[in-house]
């Protein structure tokens, strides 16, 4: 984060008070902190009955008593998928819809609550007929389709566990993914459409199967692109074939409250990505929770759209499992914001008139640069609010979407949370908070969030720190998948028994807390993580490079920017034109990870810039990146490296 960030945030002294009319109606009051406090694990017990049903009450609510190992609920049986589709059937909203799917072609499917729980009850069959059951982990590799959420939905009806992986992660990634969980299943699609043309899932699985170390049994292919794709005999079976003569009555059990969900991979300090584990009574306690209270939700009426992909931790959280939990209609949009134009967001919203509208950062950026003109086209007046996730939003973004997007009324929740914390943490309550562009602002009732110094101890008022979480909460991750050591190490070594999130934080005069981006080697692109040292590991993979470093560079649209410094080999350097090389390490990024992590610029080098003991100066790395001034360098082993590196940016 850069200085003028801090600058801006530290001068702001805008306030904008809930909308009375907002007031008036709004879902969550300031009763809500007043229920939470002194109550500990209580008041989730409370919201969990209020919110879910349990097919078997608890009588536990947390055990603590082997951190950082958490069990919420433990006792109690529930069965996650019953409580986002049947139970609302059975209370008569069957007719209400759940999902209005727009394709990116512009095919429309409007889905009730009473005809997604059949498709859900079916592909369970279906999935049971394939021999998975309870504890079996399915990866989900497909664009976002009504199908896709279904699989979810179908997985844990089971009591099975999936692992989505993001349709735009590579062979290799999904490789390593279905390997380290061991999955059984793959569930995908032939395609899907984006930016105007078919992109294939299908050969990716292919690819990925062919390298794969353990045995996946089957492939499910739920036809969508339309794209050619060869079929592998026993192994490979067309969703809609299968799924076409299955039952659509099948009978939800309730599993154990820790009965695991899902696994969902995030990017951590090491070149290896980490298995986020999710469990399902307390998960499922905040997710409904925090959709319900922080986006003000008021089910009859509301239609509310998160831009996320399932992929990602957002799209679990509040695509799936919070709105459904809740009764919620929803829009799901399958393509890319400017596809065929850039207003097709807008048009969206205007169709359908959502109400309560949930994105990232560089999103809302994007939109700033293309012009006020395209959403001022469209009648946005059904916003009344807006959301924020995924990395920190700058105080100009911020009014530019409360006056443009928000009609200059819409409250703003800015949301902080993780993939490992599961639901969000920090954000206003839009009824009740008076917002400050650009801060997160408060712990949400029942969540205990600390700023603290290196040293461990509280900072503040007007201090920044480290952010770390104080207390269990309900949809806090239960481990890394086949690592536990690994959790505690990244987790609980830092500061024992508190949570270290790896984000630095400012509190204010006002306690209000302002996040300032990873202290870590975790980058933000696009309000999606990536690791420095997975994308280092995959450039040295190449065969041409000898070393690599790899720093995030602030980048006005997407946050931050992945930007690479890579020594060639010798015999390489002479070989091609320098954009050639520098083009097929950027698409070979692309083939290891998956296009999102292909660096924005690569810069061919001749040495990097070491401390004495042989540690890459990253600080420096990014100060060239961010086109800052060198600072210090007395320390380098050799100096000349930094004109070398400054004389190749220049060539550029
Ligand atoms: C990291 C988590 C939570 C879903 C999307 C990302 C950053 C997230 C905010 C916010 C500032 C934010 C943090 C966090 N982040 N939300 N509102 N303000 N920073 O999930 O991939 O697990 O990344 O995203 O740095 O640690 P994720």
């Amino acid at each position: 984060m850069s200085e003028s960030t801090i600058d801006n945030r530290l001068h702001e002294e805008r306030r904008f008070e809930p909308p009375t009319e907002f007031v008036a109606q709004r879902i969550a009051g300031p009763e809500l902190y007043e229920a939470a406090k002194d109550n500990g694990p209580e008041f989730w017990a409370d919201q969990s009955r209020e919110l879910l049903h349990w097919h078997k009450p608890f009588t536990e609510v947390l055990d603590w008593s082997n951190p950082p190992f958490a069990k919420w609920f433990a006792d109690g049986h529930i069965n996650v998928a019953y409580n986002c589709l049947d139970r609302h059937v059975e209370a008569g909203h069957g007719e209400r819809i759940a999902l209005h799917f727009e394709g990116e072609p512009g095919d429309q499917r409007d889905i009730s609550y009473a005809e997604l729980t059949a498709e859900v009850r079916r592909a369970a069959n279906l999935l049971l007929s394939l021999g998975v059951s309870q504890g079996d982990r399915v990866v989900i590799y497909m664009p976002l389709i009504p199908e896709a959420v279904i699989a979810m939905l179908a997985v844990a009806r089971i009591g099975a566990i999936h692992s989505v992986v993001f349709g735009g992660f590579s062979a290799e990634s999904l490789r390593a993914r279905i390997d380290d969980a061991e999955a059984k299943l793959v569930i995908t699609a032939d395609g899907g459409y984006r930016k105007g043309s078919v992109f294939a899932l299908k050969p990716a699985v292919d690819d990925a199967l062919e390298m794969i170390a353990s045995p996946v049994d089957n492939v499910l292919v739920v036809k969508r692109g339309g794209n050619e794709v060869a079929m592998v005999d026993g192994r490979d079976l067309w969703w809609h074939e299968e799924i076409a003569p299955m039952s659509d009555q099948h009978h939800a059990e309730g599993f154990e409250a820790e009965n695991p969900l899902f696994i969902l991979y995030t990017s951590g300090t090491t070149g290896k990505p980490k298995g986020i584990l999710h469990t399902s009574g307390g998960y499922l306690t905040q997710a409904a929770f925090t959709h319900k209270n922080v986006f003000d939700l008021h089910p009859e009426t509301d239609v509310y759209w998160c831009t996320a992909d399932i992929g990602w931790i957002t799209g679990h959280s509040y695509v799936v499992y919070g709105p459904l939990a809740n009764g919620a209609t929803q829009v799901i949009y399958e393509g890319t914001p400017d596809s065929p134009a850039p207003g097709r967001w807008w048009d969206i919203v205007e169709k359908y008139k959502v109400s309560i509208f949930y994105t990232a950062p560089t999103a809302i950026r994007a939109f700033m640069k293309a012009g006020r003109q395209i959403p001022g086209a469209r009648d946005l007046s059904s916003l009344r609010l807006l959301g924020s996730v995924g990395e920190p939003i700058n105080p100009e973004a911020w009014m530019w979407y409360r006056e443009v997007i928000g009609g200059g009324v819409a409250p703003i929740v800015d949301t902080w949370w993780q993939t490992e914390t599961g639901a969000i943490m920090i954000s206003a309550l839009p009824g009740v908070t008076s917002t400050k562009p650009g801060a997160a602002q408060v712990p949400l009732p029942g969540i205990s969030i600390d700023v603290l110094s290196e040293e461990g101890t509280h900072v503040g008022p007007e201090a920044g720190g480290l952010l770390v979480v104080t207390q269990p909460w309900p949809s806090m991750l239960r481990g890394i998948w086949g690592d536990p050591d690994r959790y505690v190490d990244t987790y609980w070594s830092r500061f024992g028994d508190k949570y270290f999130a790896g984000d630095g934080a400012h509190l204010d005069a006002d306690h209000d807390i302002w996040l300032l981006g990873r202290v870590d080697d975790v980058m933000n692109v696009s309000g999606h993580r990536l690791s420095t040292m997975e994308i280092e590991s995959a450039i040295v993979a190449h065969e041409m490079t000898a070393e690599a470093a790899v720093v995030g560079a602030q980048d006005d649209t997407t946050g931050q920017a992945v930007v690479a410094f890579v020594i060639l080999k010798s015999r390489f350097v002479d070989q091609k034109p320098a954009d050639e090389l520098v083009a097929e390490l950027r698409n070979w990024v692309g083939q290891q990870i998956g296009a999102i992590a292909k660096p924005r610029e690569i810069h061919l080098v001749d040495e990097l810039p070491k401390t004495r003991s042989g540690k890459i100066m990253r600080r420096l790395l990014q100060d060239i990146a961010e086109g800052r001034e060198i600072g210090d360098t007395t320390t380098l082993t050799d100096t000349s490296v930094i004109r070398t590196i400054t004389t190749s940016l220049d060539d550029e």
